[in-house]
């Protein structure tokens, strides 16, 4: 976790107080990644949280202009040591702050690198690993001697990455090298920001390049779309000239040759991570779903009566997705599918999963990627991992992806951030095009990531004649899916809020379902947990009776999931089962219109419908209330909606 931005001004001089300004946007826009604390570095000086403010003040009334302007920042989710001002970063190696470091990532050898420094009279003041970065630095500027040159940043900083393991996104500053900046990652994301100067500037104004750096593209987004992704063992340096240079020091035959990255045009709007009229990111994106669910399905669920000239005529009434075309026919080739995720990505795979079997008739397994890498789950070639993630970046499931590429399966991204490492490392994916996700809580990326599995199930199966009804009852109803997104809320927002205010002061509640609402029941009670502190429970309907049961009773409130669908029998079962217990005292109902069953206990429950469409998008309906719910239960007990806490949006640590 944690989210580093830097800026590297060597275009048209700017006062300190602009450039403060930039960092403290940057930090802004990457607080989703850990809002512990946050701290900068600008010019050799090393500011915590608590003197932004009073530095931005000073410099207001006492402007600069200097011709070369490097700062560094930082907004930290703790992981070693307790948020505090101590353990914020920037960590520097000595009181003069020669050597400076923000980092994102862990160093996972950084106890016995310690006690070595410690041997040699280092002093130490934070309980971080990244303070170790700061003065081993130091130490190997005293220490190390070039044979036939003068050890510059660069060089320098591959002895760093030669002595720490882990995983890290590193900016570096030194007074040993004035306006100088280097950044360096392994494991962890860095995004490279260019803003050259236009050709006026450079005649008018001798200007040169702007650069920024940023764990996450979108804090880029608001300076500059030219942006390089940092691959591992990546350095970037740039000069006290202005001038950016990058090698690779990955492959110890080849070091020190500069890479030749290229330059990608990021296809993101500013707006898109604008809060705008609402209150809340979480709020904006649960009312953008209508739209994301759109943006998901744009030119790959192609409706019966799109335009001749659409490029995707040949796929008129089906489904088209240009990123799996050229492996289809592995996909059919292979044993069996593993999807592969964390949190809510693992909840859209449970919803995702039922659809893929019933229709690639293929063995689909779900894994929690921790517990995959926990059991070194065996893999061959023949199998298929699906890895799903909204960041891209969640280190459970990057390392799933290591360790599956090495067993040689064939590896799928299902991924919203563009150019996120997962994306990049995958032989080939589907992107959700949700748009940027802010609020720590997923919410569009959710539904996005159901319908990109359940294509990818309706392409698997394009040429099974037994399964063309079913492929087309899917497929007609998710070109409706939008708009009955709009109704659910239009139609719920309210009634969501009135039961938050009812249910805001109790400790604990249980969500049931089973089919395609067991997903619902686990992603509703993630929601509620996450947002409001309560205590949740989802459990699969078919489980109440093996235990759950025992902690019914008329106190206990229960929100059970009833789809009309092959399980409603069995729902009704559950039912019964929380009713004789005198669960129903305090039950709440999400169920779908139109169901006589259900509506029969209208009187004794508190009812709530979703508007009906197929059995397996009945999911993507239901959890709409549940999302509002934690967002009306948060809102009631005065949390902070955007950042729960202990929570970061990327989880870039095992
Ligand atoms: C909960 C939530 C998390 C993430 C999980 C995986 O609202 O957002 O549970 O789903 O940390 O993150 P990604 O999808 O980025 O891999």
């Amino acid at each position: 976790m944690c989210g580093i931005f830097g800026y590297a001004n060597y275009g048209i001089p700017v006062s300190q107080h602009a450039i403060l300004r930039t960092l403290l946007t940057g930090l802004r826009r990457l607080e989703y990644r850990g809002y512990d604390s946050a701290g900068l570095a600008l010019d050799g000086a090393s500011i915590d949280d608590q003197t932004v403010e009073t530095l931005i003040q000073s410099s207001l009334t006492k402007p600069r202009s200097l011709s070369n302007h490097v700062g560094i920042a930082h907004t930290r989710w703790a992981t070693h040591g307790a948020p505090s001002v101590i353990n914020s970063h920037p960590h520097v190696s000595d009181a003069d702050a020669q050597f400076v470091v923000v980092h994102n990532g862990i160093i996972t050898n950084f106890k016995p690198l310690k006690e070595m420094l410690l041997s040699k009279g280092y002093h130490f003041d934070s309980e971080t690993d990244t303070e170790v970065i700061a003065k081993l630095l130091k130490y190997l500027y005293e220490t190390v001697r070039e044979p036939d040159a003068r050890l510059t940043f660069p060089r320098l900083v591959m002895h760093l990455m030669h002595a720490i393991d882990g995983a890290y996104a590193l900016l570096l500053r030194s007074t040993a090298y004035p306006n100088e900046l280097v950044a360096c990652k392994v494991g962890s994301p860095l995004v490279l920001g260019l803003k050259p100067a236009t050709h006026e500037e450079i005649i008018k104004e001798g200007s040169k390049a702007n650069f920024f750096f940023s764990s996450d593209a979108s804090a880029l987004v608001e300076h500059t779309d030219k942006v390089v992704y940092f691959e591992d063992n990546d350095i970037a340096h740039i000069s006290n000239e202005g001038e950016l240079q990058m090698f690779n020091f990955g492959d110890p035959a080849t070091r020190a040759i500069t890479s030749n990255r290229s330059i990608a045009t990021l296809d993101m709007e500013l707006e898109q991570i604008m809060k705008g009229s609402y209150p809340h990111f979480m709020l904006k994106e649960i009312y953008e779903q209508p739209d994301s669910l759109t943006q998901t399905m744009r030119g790959r669920v192609i409706s019966h009566d799109s335009s001749p000239d659409d490029v995707s005529r040949n796929h008129r009434g089906d489904v088209h997705l240009g990123g799996l075309s050229q492996r289809i026919g592995d996909f059919r080739r292979s044993s069996r599918i593993i999807f592969v995720a964390c949190g809510t990505s693992f909840h859209s795979c449970l919803a995702g999963r039922q659809v893929m079997e019933e229709l690639t008739e293929l063995p689909v397994s779900i894994e929690l990627a921790s517990d995959f890498l926990d059991r070194e789950t065996p893999l061959f070639r023949s199998d298929v991992c699906v890895f799903v993630s909204q960041s891209g970046e969640t280190a459970d499931t990057l390392e799933a992806l290591r360790y599956a590429k090495k067993c040689q399966a064939l590896t799928v991204g299902v991924v919203n951030v563009v150019g996120s490492s997962i994306a990049r490392l995958t032989d080939c994916g589907v992107h959700l095009n949700a748009g940027a996700e802010i609020g720590v809580a997923s919410t569009k990326a959710y539904t996005s990531q159901i319908l990109v599995l359940i294509i990818i199930a309706l392409q698997l199966s394009a040429d099974s004649r037994a399964k063309q009804g079913r492929r087309r009852e899917i497929h007609d109803a998710l070109l409706t899916l939008p708009n009955l997104v709009t109704k659910t809320l239009k139609d719920l927002d309210g009634r969501m809020k009135g039961i938050a205010e009812r249910l805001k002061e109790n400790t604990s509640i249980l969500l049931f379902g089973r089919g395609f609402h067991y997903a619902t029941c686990m992603e509703g009670a993630l929601k509620i947990k996450e947002l409001s502190y309560i205590h949740t429970e989802g459990i699969h309907a078919g489980e109440l009776k093996h235990g759950p049961l025992a902690l019914i009773d008329e106190n206990m409130p229960v929100i059970l999931f009833a789809g009309k669908d092959a399980c409603s029998g069995k729902v009704q079962n559950a039912l019964h089962q929380v009713t004789a217990r005198g669960g129903i005292a305090n039950m709440l109902i999400v169920g779908t219109e139109g169901d006589s069953e259900i509506e029969k206990f209208s009187d004794k429950v508190e009812l709530v419908q979703v508007p009906k469409t197929v059995d397996c998008l009945q999911c993507v309906l239901a959890i709409i209330p549940m999302q509002l719910l934690s967002y009306h239960l948060a809102v009631a007990r005065g949390l902070n909606v955007d950042q729960p806490r202990s929570l970061a949006k990327s989880v870039t640590v095992q």
